[in-house]
């Protein structure tokens, strides 16, 4: 997901460093230049549809009234003939899971290419400390309920404990460019944003892992600081791939001096130096999947896919991530 209203912009020459250190490595992409696209990000009336979801609590569903609701859209008396005829022959549940496949196109495409990817990264400015409207309104549009998350009896009840994270992805990159400087951001602005954007925004619905780095000052920096921001972009696909490894994994069919080139880390990847710790909360997620997690070495076997035999030695594949 990429914001920022100027193609010119140096937010963009990041975007293009990222992608291209994806290519290089191996990795598919898709951008969604929220400008390029003139992605509506205000939630009107039509995204209702958005928030309504059959498995609501029962009395929650009757409170929204929505047989009403289907009736006030429904045009002519024809129409409204046989939506009243549907109506009376269905429930309140079957009214409501209709009504949530009547989302805003421009909102199904956009919820198909994040349920479709591995892995997220937003490249935007930081725009009164969030991230700028056309892309916090896309949050608001595309983060629908049921698809992205849901709420217990609890939440419902207004309790902010009772979210349900619905979606699947295990990393999540955002990339921001700034005006003021780290010191600021470190003293008092960075805790904010961690909290409205990383927290809420992406943990909350469910992404396992969220890495935010900042470009900070970015219009007064040096070119060389300016270079090392556009290097750790190129690199910076690190912190947002997931690695699967395995039979069904395409990248067991890359020799491991493929996979290590971009990272230019090559003495640093070393099966010796397993094994590693996995966080209890990893050891809890074993189902198909084992993830595992390491921030420091790159660790690999030396045919390159990532091993840890004691985490789930049943598991199809494992995912690991690595970072540096
Ligand atoms: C509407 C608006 C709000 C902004 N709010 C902030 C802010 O809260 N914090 C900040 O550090 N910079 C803020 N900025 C500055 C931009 O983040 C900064 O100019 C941009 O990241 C530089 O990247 P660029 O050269 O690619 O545009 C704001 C800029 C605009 C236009």
């Amino acid at each position: 997901m990429y914001a920022h209203p100027n193609p010119k912009s140096f937010c963009h020459a990041i975007l293009e460093r990222f992608t291209k250190g994806l290519a290089d490595a191996g990795h598919a992409s898709e951008v969604v230049d929220l400008y390029a696209i003139d992605f509506d990000p205000v939630f009107r009336p039509r995204d209702f549809a958005s928030y309504v979801h059959e498995d609501m609590p029962p009395e929650i569903l009757e409170r929204m009234n929505l047989k009403q609701a289907v009736l006030d859209v429904a045009g002519g008396p024809v129409r409204r003939f046989l939506a009243e005829r549907w109506l009376r022959n269905n429930d309140t549940r079957a009214v409501a899971k209709v009504i949530h496949t009547q989302r805003p196109k421009d909102v199904m495409l956009q919820w198909e290419k994040l349920k479709a990817a591995d892995g997220l990264a937003f490249i935007a400015p930081v725009y009164w400390l969030h991230f700028p409207a056309i892309l916090k309104g896309w949050f608001e549009r595309v983060f629908a309920y049921g698809d992205a998350y849901a709420l217990t009896p609890e939440g419902w009840g207004g309790e902010a404990s009772g979210r349900v994270p619905l979606l699947h992805h295990e990393k999540a990159l955002v990339i921001s460019t700034t005006l003021f400087s780290e010191a600021n951001y470190k003293a008092a602005w960075e805790a904010p944003v961690t909290r409205m954007i990383d927290d809420w925004g992406l943990r909350y619905p469910g992404v396992m892992h969220v890495e935010h780095v900042y470009s900070f000052r970015v219009p007064v920096v040096d070119d060389d600081t300016r270079r090392s921001y556009l290097d750790r972009a190129y690199r910076s696909f690190l912190g947002l791939i997931c690695l699967r490894t395995g039979p069904t994994s395409p990248i067991s069919r890359l020799s491991s001096k493929e996979v290590r080139r971009p990272w230019g880390e090559e003495q640093k990847c070393r099966a010796s130096n397993f094994p590693v710790s996995i966080p209890d909360w990893d050891l809890t997620r074993m189902s198909s999947i084992s993830p595992w997690h390491y921030h420091g070495r790159l660790q690999f076997a030396p045919n390159c896919g990532i091993v840890d035999s004691r985490a789930a030695p049943s598991c199809r594949y494992h995912l690991g991530y690595a970072r540096i």
